[in-house]
């Protein structure tokens, strides 16, 4: 038996699955946009761990920032105590890249997390229990996380583990109507400024601003989840200031570790304020905002800010759709900077995509709310060559649909 079946059959034996069909792709190493298998075939990492690898795989900044924590120390006291470097400049530069008055960062261990603790943290500053989601939202798979995937999609997920929490509403993203649902018994407003998992859905011209004016009448705090868009994935460091809105918190996740596991929820001091008081420790994590991670994101973020790469996302995300968009198989592209969903209009026609993708050397993924479309969501790092050839694999393949 090779090391590659015997791997296999210990990873279906003993490591907890999510499906009855993962991918098995056994990994030996990973650099940059490539992944590669023990025997050396190399992959497209056209997921980057859904957003996770921005500044590319092994980058050497981020490996030495997280050797030369490792070796100063890890772990030393729960979140929020000690005086801790790599939190507080992480924290000091993140603040200031934001626009105000988003200034107070609260570091967790994770997307559903720093969801969590943000919906908490709107409940304590209103008052107020009832909580507006947008339909195919993904926001994480606890249950305060998962409550907010909207009907009618979330329903198949979320009947199994129900009850969950009360009071939650789903309007349509996109839908300027809706709006009107929200109300002076809305405590807050969770929304993707770009739905993900929905199959990547760009906020329509004016949408995020009308959000933003009814939150301000009804005294509702407008949360954005930026787990996914954050951290440069569509074309400036964050979504909210590529569209022009400012939510009262937002969440990060994913990049926002360079690659390790870090999340955080963010807000003005004010408002952050509340959690530390009445009742005192309204939100603890043991793990939040771990040394190495915070160290990790850190080092991404400047890799991100020194490079200027985000600054030629926009432009790599347009060569993609000018490659591709014109194969007669696909039927239209969604887009905001690398952040993309190749739509194919069958599920069909995508699940054998992702057949030829495994044996050509890609990785993509569909969406969980949309298994007709393919993503594309490379590290950021991805060149023009790389670019070219990916999609030269990509046509390839569609030719043979
Ligand atoms: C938009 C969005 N929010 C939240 C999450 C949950 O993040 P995590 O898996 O770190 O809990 C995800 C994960 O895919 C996501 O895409």
């Amino acid at each position: 038996m090779s090391n590659t079946e015997i791997l296999r059959r210990r990873f279906l034996e003993h490591v907890g699955q999510t499906s009855p069909s993962p991918l098995m792709i056994p990994v030996a190493r990973a650099e940059g946009v490539f992944f590669y298998t023990p025997e050396g075939k190399p992959y497209y990492d056209l997921v980057a761990g859904v957003s996770v690898n921005n500044v590319g795989h092994g980058n050497p900044e981020v490996v030495e920032a997280v050797k030369r924590q490792a070796e100063r120390y890890m772990h030393v006291m729960v979140y929020g105590e000690m005086l801790e470097p790599p939190q507080v400049e992480y924290a000091t530069e993140i603040a200031a890249l934001l626009p105000q008055p988003l200034e107070s960062v609260y570091f967790v261990n994770s997307g559903a997390e720093a969801v969590e603790g943000a919906l908490k943290l709107a409940k304590r500053w209103t008052r107020r229990a009832e909580i507006v989601s947008m339909r195919r939202a993904y926001h994480g798979s606890t249950h305060g996380a998962m409550s907010m995937m909207g009907e009618p999609e979330g329903e198949e997920w979320k009947n199994a583990f129900r009850p969950l929490l009360p009071g939650v509403r789903s309007i349509e993203f996109n839908d300027f109507d809706a709006l009107a649902e929200i109300t002076e018994r809305t405590a807050c407003v969770l929304c993707e400024p770009v739905q993900g998992e929905a199959g990547v859905r760009p906020p329509a011209e004016g949408y995020l601003e009308a959000l933003r004016r009814r939150c301000t009448e009804t005294g509702a705090l407008l949360i954005f989840d930026e787990i996914q868009t954050g951290m440069g994935r569509t074309g400036e460091m964050f979504a909210m200031t590529k569209y022009g809105v400012t939510p009262d918190i937002v969440c990060l996740a994913k990049a926002f570790g360079g690659g390790m596991p870090l999340g955080a929820f963010i807000a003005s001091r004010e408002v952050m304020g509340t959690l530390q008081c009445d009742p005192v420790l309204g939100h603890i994590t043991t793990f939040g905002g771990h040394p190495v991670c915070c160290a990790a994101g850190l080092a991404a973020l400047r890799f991100l800010q020194r490079t200027g790469i985000v600054a030629d996302v926009e432009r790599k995300g347009a060569l993609y759709e000018e490659l591709i968009g014109g194969h007669p198989q696909v039927k239209e592209i969604r887009r905001s900077g690398l952040l993309m969903a190749v739509e194919l209009g069958s599920s069909d026609k995508m699940f054998r995509m992702m057949e030829m993708f495994a044996s050509e050397g890609i990785l993509s993924d569909w969406f969980l709310f949309c298994d007709t479309a393919f993503r594309i969501s490379p590290p950021l790092t991805i060149d023009d060559a790389q670019i070219r050839d990916s999609a030269d694999i990509i046509l390839k393949c569609l030719d043979r649909l």
